[in-house]
């Protein structure tokens, strides 16, 4: 799991967690990305390759697929998320050029809540720059609004609608992965 939003009280964390008791439930093992302590691209520093990002790395080298949970930020990718893709998609080995084999054609799905459009125009984003990368997104993200009476509560239950289109992810994902 992926979060791109590093609040406490993220209510995309919050849609993670739910997802992945989902996943719990259905016998999938899960485990969360760390991108707060990941160093900022900068190509003066890619190599020998930072702790952290060889982190990052063997948990996307030993996983089945990315499950990628973010608000939008104006309309785009949260600045975290979007580095947190760029050093994932940078050779592993100095003097290779080109995206590493562990992410070409690896399953993602796509979900986020957000306000009025349900952060959908930054999952459209992440759809555009995951396939960029050689990865393989599910094609229907996900997309949750986030009810105003949320705001004021910092709690984010998802309605009936809502859960049923993240199990219905879910299921996309266990045909995916095959
Ligand atoms: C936002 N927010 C936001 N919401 C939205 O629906 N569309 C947007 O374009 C933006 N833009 C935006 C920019 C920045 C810099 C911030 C900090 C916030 C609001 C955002 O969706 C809201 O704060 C969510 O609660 C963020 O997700 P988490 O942190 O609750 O997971």
């Amino acid at each position: 799991m992926m979060v791109g939003s590093l609040r406490k009280e993220s209510f995309n964390r919050s849609v993670a967690n739910v997802i992945v008791r989902e996943l719990q439930r259905r016998d999938w093992q899960t485990e969360f990305a760390v991108l707060d302590d990941l160093p900022l691209m900068n190509q003066d520093i890619e190599f020998p390759t930072p702790t952290n990002v060889m982190r990052l790395r063997e948990q996307v080298k030993t996983a089945d697929a990315l499950w990628i949970v973010s608000p939008e930020y104006n309309e785009m990718i949260p600045g975290v998320l979007k580095n947190a893709l760029d050093w994932l998609s940078r050779p592993t080995k100095a003097g290779v050029f080109g995206a590493p084999d562990f992410i070409q054609d690896f399953p993602v799905v796509l979900s986020g809540a957000g306000g009025r459009k349900g952060a959908k125009v930054g999952l459209a984003h992440l759809m555009t720059l995951t396939k960029f990368m050689g990865m393989r997104p599910l094609p229907d993200s996900v997309g949750l609004r986030v009810p105003m009476a949320a705001f004021q509560t910092n709690r984010f239950d998802l309605d009936g609608d809502q859960k049923a289109a993240i199990i219905a992810q879910i299921a996309q994902l266990q045909s995916a992965v095959k």
